[in-house]
């Protein structure tokens, strides 16, 4: 099998990566929920950019070798894979509920020389694995499209070792800030929040995390947050150019034409707004998140 290893007792039946088709997937969640952005170029562009570094750096110091985690939502498999690198010879199962993606991550495991990775076609709220299997189970930008994700805290907490730790990082949509202003990016903003939750998602939920966690039963957890800063010359132009792509190729772009929520002048005038700002000499723009560590009782 090329590109990683099959776990033991993580349960018969789980698809292997190098297996995965999209008709392996089969309807997982309820029908309220859909994941809103898709893996078009653009919206792979951006994720595959994500490092352990710039986006785990609340849970960096707790990954050590021989720790059995489990990676949520991995899409692309940039930040699986720094995590696979610190933990080797521990095991890493990379779950997502979209096959084609896995594919991708899979390919970025082989490409980094991982054996210690097995990815798996699975949905948040039915892992197949059994209780107990993980020592740190992770999850980034996965809670804010969930329907229900404190559903899905108390599915990772099960399968998650007592003494273990759940990781979650989510940003804020409502707590962007941006600079030069502009009233198409005010709507931009409006319309993506507007799409997520009728997707059944909650834009924002960096507030939200640890009162989600209360709720699945978590009682021990550290809460903290952190930005993405992009600016002119540091990120702003491949920031604001792949929103610019975003807005007119992607699920949010569907969906916007779809519901009636924007015409498709309207997105194209977004995107040249994302354009300019991209070439504004003062462009600048943070996005907060929150995070969590919990420990499971
Ligand atoms: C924003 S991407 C984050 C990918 C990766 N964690 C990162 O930060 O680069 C969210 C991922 O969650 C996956 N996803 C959405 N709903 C899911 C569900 N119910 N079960 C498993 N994966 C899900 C999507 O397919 C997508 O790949």
């Amino acid at each position: 099998m090329p590109g990683g290893v099959r776990i033991p007792g993580h349960g018969a039946g789980r698809v292997l990566w190098a297996r995965v088709t999209a008709a392996s997937v089969g309807p997982v969640s309820d029908g309220n929920e859909r994941y809103l952005h898709g893996h078009t170029s653009a919206v792979l562009q951006a994720h595959s950019a994500r490092t352990v570094e710039t986006s785990f750096g609340y849970g960096l110091h707790l990954l050590r070798p021989g720790l059995d985690v489990l990676d949520l939502g991995c899409g692309p498999g940039s930040i699986t894979v720094g995590i696979a690198g610190r933990v080797a010879p521990g095991r890493v199962l990379a779950v997502d509920r979209d096959a084609g993606v896995l594919a991708t991550a899979g390919t970025a495991a082989r490409q980094a020389g991982l054996t210690n990775v097995e990815f798996a076609a699975m949905d948040a709220y039915h892992l197949d694995v059994p209780d107990d299997s993980f020592d740190l189970a992770h999850a980034h930008q996965v809670l804010q499209h969930l329907a229900d994700p404190v559903a899905a805290l108390v599915e990772l907490a099960r399968v998650t070792r007592p003494g273990g730790v759940i990781a979650a990082r989510d940003s804020d949509y409502a707590g962007w800030i941006w600079h030069p202003a502009d009233p198409l990016l005010d709507r931009w903003l409006e319309l993506y929040r507007t799409l997520a939750r009728a997707a059944g998602g909650e834009p924002d939920a960096g507030r939200r995390l640890l009162a989600w966690a209360h709720a699945a039963g978590l009682r021990d957890v550290r809460a903290s947050s952190s930005t993405w800063t992009y600016s002119a010359g540091a990120g702003a132009e491949w920031w604001g150019g792949l929103w610019a792509e975003r807005i007119l190729s992607s699920g949010v772009a569907e969906q916007a034409i779809g519901t009636g929520a924007a015409t498709r002048d309207e997105l194209h005038a977004i995107s040249q707004a994302w354009l300019a700002w991209a070439g504004h000499p003062d462009a600048w723009l943070a996005i907060p998140h929150g995070e969590i560590l919990a420990t499971v009782p």
